[in-house]
């Protein structure tokens, strides 16, 4: 099936795009595998006239509001992320109208319509900068409170949080991390921001998906151990062959990042099905949000 994708990649002029977390045998036959902010920089780059987008619904519509030119398809259109449907429009416009005025500052898992009443977008890999930047001390971040927290930690800023979380970081406890600890006593804990701020807190490096690939390469250590989605294991091994990761808990297991398959990226691509489009008076001030996180880098 691998030579078939490849093929009518070509025939389309298409691009495919897969985050980390996805099955081993879709990042094997991607263009480019990386973090949230990686794969929304790209596809704000490609000349393709496709993007297959291989990750979740947030994540094409990324794509497709940095490039609505081009046909953006999630090969399963059922993949979406639980806590990009914890925040919308209403909820958001209610708590803003509590709140004295003040930037919002959204995480790129949001829907589009979200996105599209904020001052600007975060990912995981530059959420500190992106609050640091914000031209006032206090700000709303949506929807992630874990991850507001680990900003909050890092910056003077006062953020308000909102109440969304993602089920599987959020289910890593201190007792998992004391567990894998005495398992493994040599190995470097590794946390993605998206964990509660007790588990952030036993955490020897705090980073974002691609960033723990990066930190692993980097480090003399020869063991780790991964406090994110256990998918992340894949390309941290096949970046480090002679390294060891573990995951801190097996239960972090996204199943929105498992539901497409080879044969769904065949089908999407020989039918062009799967399209993921976003009406235009919410792609326009989406846009601005994205593109202000983009250009800061
Ligand atoms: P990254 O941006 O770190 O790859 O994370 C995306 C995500 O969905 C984490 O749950
Ligand atoms: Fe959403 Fe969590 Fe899955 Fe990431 S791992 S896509 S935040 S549910």
């Amino acid at each position: 099936m691998r030579e078939t994708i490849r093929r009518l990649l070509k025939e389309r002029n298409a691009i495919l795009l897969a985050h980390n977390y996805q099955p081993p045998e879709i990042q094997d036959v991607a263009d480019l595998c990386g973090d949230s902010l990686e794969l929304s920089i790209k596809a704000s780059q490609t000349d393709a006239d496709v993007i297959v987008f291989c990750g979740v619904h947030f994540m094409a519509e990324t794509a497709f509001i940095l490039s609505p030119e081009k046909i953006v398809l999630l090969p399963n259109p059922n993949a979406g992320c639980p806590m990009a449907d914890m925040v919308n429009p209403e909820a958001l416009k209610k708590r803003l109208a509590e709140l004295p005025p003040m930037p919002v500052v959204t995480y790129v898992n949001s829907p589009a319509a979200v996105k599209a009443l904020s001052t600007v977008c975060c990912t995981s890999a530059n959420v500190v900068r992106v609050a640091e930047s914000m031209d006032a001390d206090e700000m709303l971040m949506v929807p992630d409170r874990n991850l507001a927290q680990y900003a909050a930690s890092k910056t003077d800023k006062k953020i308000h949080l909102w109440e969304g979380y993602c089920p599987f970081h959020d289910r890593l406890t201190p007792e998992d991390i004391r567990r894998a600890r005495a398992a493994h006593p040599d190995a470097v804990f590794m946390a993605h921001p998206e964990c509660r701020p007790e588990a952030l807190g036993l955490a020897d490096v705090v980073a974002s998906t691609s960033g723990m690939i990066r930190y692993a390469s980097e480090s003399p250590e020869k063991s780790f151990i991964v406090g994110t989605e256990v998918g992340l294991l894949y390309p941290l091994k096949k970046a480090n062959p002679d390294k060891e990761f573990f995951p801190a808990s097996e239960q972090m297991l996204c199943t929105d990042m498992k539901k497409i398959t080879l044969g769904d990226i065949v089908r999407s691509l020989e039918q062009m099905t799967g399209e993921v489009r976003v009406p235009e008076e919410i792609r326009k001030p989406a846009l601005k949000a994205v593109e202000r996180m983009i250009q800061m880098k």
